[in-house]
């Protein structure tokens, strides 16, 4: 017998879903085709040459013009992927993924993207290997780099020729060799603990009752734990760049910065204040505060370039306490989503007092699609997100109805509105919320 229908507010039954059907292969083919079609011929006009695997190129430009096609593109050439397998086999790739992350961890530990010149050139698996320190393992080096090629990261141009890819030359960036640490050694303990978490503390929201205090036997919450380790706490302020860096185009274009004028924003938990740095290029009359713990405020305050130095203050704050920052707009970046409900109406709450009649707190997360919106690879990201929120923080990526009913269980005058659709880069959308005199509606909290 079929489950009590859930959809069925909203006229949906279950035999009609279930009758539904989704692309053939064809069909998936001609979207595919015509993205590509659209996106080629766009480039042309641009002069602009098409991105290729090998040799290493920037891919595709961040170009509104092309973003639907890009999108497109992507959603209908993974499902024609998963179409071309059978759907065992499918299944068997996913479960073997962290192979691949294991072999990614590698690579990075034995600084495999160093020896390899950045312009593609190849090189001999026996030389990477003697280059390396690892002769001794060359056939290991070799299986995980081939491991790697088929999810087209590094390239084998001729047999046992090893060359960089788009892809794999980022492995040369400290930023990303110190994110794939993070996620091995800080991330990776606890991923599989979640359903053992439940069981011992169902329903929590506490962060000290999580995947991530399992996984690394302790009772410290995330954010004291990285506190407590000094070397992981730098290590994940610098990672943040790397985590954001493809999001920095659409922060800068989805909120219409420059109508704020001469506004000072505090950028609360700014980590080193790299998104405010893009703002402040934006938008040349804005000014910043950068308001974070200890830590953070003194790399925030030795990395801020040169030019925006007189356009920047700081500020030790903890968001669980007042804030006493005077400010037009109070800005947090992946922020609200490492809490639980509880915790963010407490944070919001702490920032009312510094505000006034028409000031605006701004918040930047991954925000999850209407429960109307069927999720595809576009949302990918923001689910990845939400289950790392899980299993670090019992926390949660949400949707713009769950993020209002935060603000409105803060304060009633809170009025809400999305920048940006969902699906957008790594934490890339804006929700806005503008404090205005009264109760915007009567809440049934
Ligand atoms: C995920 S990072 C986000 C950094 C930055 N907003 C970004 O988008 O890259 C979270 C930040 O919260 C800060 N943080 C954690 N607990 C805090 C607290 N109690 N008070 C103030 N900041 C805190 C951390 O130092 C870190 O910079």
């Amino acid at each position: 017998m079929l489950p009590e229908n859930p959809n069925s507010h909203i006229g949906i039954n279950a035999t009609s879903i279930s009758q539904q059907t989704t692309p053939s292969l064809l069909e998936l083919a001609e979207q595919v085709a015509a993205a590509a079609t659209a996106i080629a011929k766009q480039l042309r006009e641009k002069n602009v040459a098409e991105p290729r695997l090998h040799p290493p190129c920037a891919g595709l430009p961040d170009d509104p013009e092309i973003k639907e096609a890009r999108q497109q593109l992507l959603v209908a050439s993974r499902a024609l992927g998963v179409l071309s397998h059978d759907p065992l086999s499918h299944l068997r790739e996913t479960i073997l993924q962290f192979n691949e992350c294991a072999a990614l961890v590698l690579v990075v530990d034995w600084k495999i993207a160093h020896i390899l010149e950045l312009d593609g050139t190849p090189m001999h698996i026996s030389e990477i290997a003697k280059r390396a320190g690892a002769a001794a393992d060359e056939y290991k080096l070799v299986s995980a780099l081939r491991m790697l090629t088929t999810q087209y990261i590094f390239a084998e141009l001729k047999p046992g020729y090893f060359a960089h890819n788009s892809s794999s030359v980022y492995l040369a960036r400290e930023e990303t060799e110190l994110l794939i640490g993070h996620c091995n050694e800080v991330l990776v303990p606890s991923a599989f603990k979640v359903s053992e978490a439940m069981r011992k503390w169902p329903a929590s929201t506490n962060p000290t009752e999580t995947a991530f205090t399992i996984g690394h036997k302790t009772s410290s919450p995330f954010f004291p734990w990285l506190l407590e380790h000094p070397a992981h706490i730098t290590r994940f302020n610098k990672i943040m760049r790397v985590m954001a860096e493809s999001s920095y185009a659409r922060l800068r274009s989805v909120y219409p910065w420059r109508s704020l004028g001469k506004s000072t924003i505090v950028d609360l938990a700014g980590g080193n204040g790299h998104i405010s740095h893009q703002i402040a290029y934006e938008a040349p009359e804005l000014r910043f505060v950068l308001a974070d713990l200890e830590n953070a405020v003194k790399d925030a305050k030795e990395t801020c370039p040169v030019e925006l130095k007189d356009r920047f203050e700081y500020r030790v704050v903890d968001f669980f306490e007042k804030m006493t920052i005077p400010a037009d707009v109070y800005f947090m970046r992946m922020i609200l989503h490492f809490m639980s409900d509880e915790d963010c109406v407490r944070v919001v709450k702490n920032i009312v007092p510094a505000m006034k009649k028409g000031s605006r707190i701004l918040v930047a997360d991954g925000i999850i699609p209407k429960c109307d919106v069927m999720p595809d690879p576009k949302h990918r990201y923001v689910f990845n997100q939400n289950w790392n929120m899980i299993q670090i923080m019992n926390a949660r990526e949400r949707t713009f109805a769950e993020v209002q009913k935060i603000f409105a269980q803060a304060d009633l005058r809170f009025r809400l509105k999305q920048w940006g659709e969902a699906g957008g880069p790594p934490s890339s959308e804006i929700i806005e919320a503008v404090l205005a005199d009264e109760p915007a509606v009567k809440w049934k909290l």
